[in-house]
């Protein structure tokens, strides 16, 4: 199982992410996680992604690309991934591909989430994430708050410092102008699907597992 978690921020392709990785027992490779583990641990990488990410803007491509490259490499992802947040530019989809050749990858899926603006904003503005386990909640379903415990490990549950208005506003720009067009790419590869997200995490689950085996991925 080899998919491309794709969609605006805030669709769901974390909280999604982590079902299907348990589901196909797989690594979930999200790019915004490995780019908040360098924040958190203070490396040149994280201070440089740290202002990019809060003004809601993408990591330069050869930064991002070579980052991915490094962990498709790496025996975790041999026998399967999903990769999420990845790729955002048509560079970095053209990267990809050529990565997929020589890893010697043919069969792969993207899958594309859709979602209206207004829920993701309101799902952004209610985001609440563990710091110690990377773990996705929202104010709204879990009643909890910032500084609350994580309900699986105890840790902290934190709002991300580009879950703020203006920052989300600019995300989503970033996401019409400069990632939206890569689906053209995947569509004329004949390897894009889309689910509805506009649902319970629960059936938006259940809908891309039917896909899945729909098209005879898993
Ligand atoms: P990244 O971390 O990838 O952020 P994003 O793409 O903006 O997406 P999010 O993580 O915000 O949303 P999500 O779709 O994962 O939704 P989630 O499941 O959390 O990237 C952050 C930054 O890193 C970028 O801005 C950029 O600077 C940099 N970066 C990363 N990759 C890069 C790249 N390739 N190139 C350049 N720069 C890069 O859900 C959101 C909320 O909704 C949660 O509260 C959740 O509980 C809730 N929710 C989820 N599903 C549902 C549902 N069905 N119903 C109701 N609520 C739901
Ligand atoms: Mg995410």
């Amino acid at each position: 199982m080899r998919l491309l978690l794709f969609g605006a921020p805030g669709v769901g392709k974390g909280t999604q992410a982590k079902l299907l990785a348990d589901d196909f027992r797989i690594p979930h490779i999200s790019t915004g996680d490995l780019l908040r583990t360098a924040v958190a641990n203070g490396t040149e990488l994280g201070k440089k992604a740290k202002v990019i990410m809060d003004a809601g803007k993408l990591v330069p491509d050869d930064v991002m690309i070579g980052l991915v490259r490094g962990v498709l490499g790496s025996p975790a992802a041999s026998k399967g991934f999903i990769l999420d947040g990845f790729p955002r530019t048509l560079n970095q989809a053209r990267a990809l591909a050529q990565m997929f050749e020589e890893l010697g990858i043919h069969d792969y899926r993207v899958l594309n989430i859709e979602v209206s603006n207004e829920a993701i904003i309101r799902r952004l503005s209610s985001r609440l994430m563990c710091r110690n386990d990377g773990k996705i909640y929202s104010t709204e379903t879990y009643g909890a708050t910032a500084g609350s415990p994580c309900p699986d490990c105890g840790g902290e549950l934190y709002q991300r410092d580009d879950d703020k208005p203006e920052t989300i506003r600019h995300r989503l720009e970033v996401y019409s102008t400069q990632t939206s067009p890569i689906l053209k790419f995947y569509e004329d590869l004949g390897v894009e699907l889309t689910v509805n997200g506009m649902d319970t995490v629960e059936n938006v689950h259940r809908n891309i597992n039917r896909l899945l085996q729909s098209t005879e991925l898993r």
